[in-house]
């Protein structure tokens, strides 16, 4: 059995949906009957989407919305055309772009990279989550996270934060609809790992071989939907090269940084490089 939220004939809103984790999203909720919104900036790319979701299933429901999440209006264009379209039990606020900025670098990149990351993902919060609760149904919100927002690996700042920023937002949702609305409406943070889309392979097209490293967008959907059914809020996903293990040994070493005042980022710092390495050793070597 599925997480309630997805459900059939329930709608999916689904930001960015147009092309890699979120398209693959919005496939794996549409195999289940549900009816999918799916907004995204690219237009070309929202019309491919399209097709082939209906290609694939004829019966399936889809809304696709043209629309940019920096702009207030297309954010409560996308709301009130979801509402129109059923009953909205699942948000899933995918879209982000990875384009960021160091530490001292041009405020305005800063900014670009949190309206479209963060702030947005707040707003559709902000308009979903009342509905949810007059509903009446179960329904969920999934914010898409990063590793690079748990352990914040040096050289994109700008993304690090906002996805640290993804983190503690849906770690406090979470918290305020357990307390208000008890198991009926849940938060999930999706953390995947490296992962075969156009993110981190411009220019891929849907028939592109996919290296060895990364995971498939598809793998991530379907770890997305197994582990809403087990009641996780934390889904992690593993890749090709970094196991769940190696995972679990790099968060303990960046909690190790504060409780034994070690320097920030120690893990990339060159006197704890070999202590670091000793440290995965017996990970690595498997
Ligand atoms: N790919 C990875 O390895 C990876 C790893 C960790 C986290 N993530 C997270 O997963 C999510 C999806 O990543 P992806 O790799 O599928 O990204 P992608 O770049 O391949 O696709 C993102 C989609 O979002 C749309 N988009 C971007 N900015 C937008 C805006 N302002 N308004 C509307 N649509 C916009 C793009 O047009 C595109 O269709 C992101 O939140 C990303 O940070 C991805």
């Amino acid at each position: 059995m599925n997480h309630p939220a997805i459900r059939k004939g329930a709608v999916a809103v689904i930001t960015g949906a147009a092309v890699g984790i979120g398209y693959a999203i919005a496939r794996r909720v549409a195999s289940e009957g549900m009816n999918v919104v799916l907004f995204d900036r690219d237009a070309t790319a929202l019309d491919e989407a399209v097709k082939k979701l209906l290609n694939e299933s004829p019966a399936v429901k889809l809304l696709a919305i043209e629309g940019d999440v920096t702009s207030e209006n297309d954010l409560h264009e996308l709301y009130e055309n979801a509402c129109e379209f059923g009953e909205v039990s699942l948000l899933v606020n995918n879209a982000a772009i990875t384009k960021g900025a160091g530490p001292w670098e041009g405020i305005s990149k800063w900014r670009t990279l949190m309206e479209i990351n963060f702030w947005s993902v707040l707003k559709l919060q902000q308009l979903f989550v009342e509905t949810m609760f007059s509903q009446g149904g179960a329904a969920a919100i999934v914010n898409l996270g990063s590793k690079e927002g748990i352990t914040t690996r040096p050289g994109n700042a700008a993304y690090s934060l906002s996805k640290a920023a993804i983190k503690v937002l849906t770690e406090q949702l979470a918290h305020e609809l357990r307390e208000k609305a008890g198991d009926r409406i849940s938060a999930h943070l999706l953390i995947p790992g490296y992962t075969f889309t156009p993110m981190n392979f411009p220019g891929i097209t849907r028939d592109s071989q996919k290296p060895d490293s990364p995971w498939t967008a598809d793998q991530v959907a379907d770890r997305l939907v197994a582990q809403m059914e087990a009641g996780d809020f934390y889904i992690f996903c593993e890749d090709n090269e970094t196991s769940w293990e190696l995972d679990q040994r790099r968060m303990q070493w960046a909690a190790d940084d504060m409780i034994q005042n070690r320097p920030a980022l120690s893990r990339w710092h060159k006197d704890y490089a070999n202590k670091f390495a000793h440290y995965i050793a017996d990970i690595a070597e498997k």
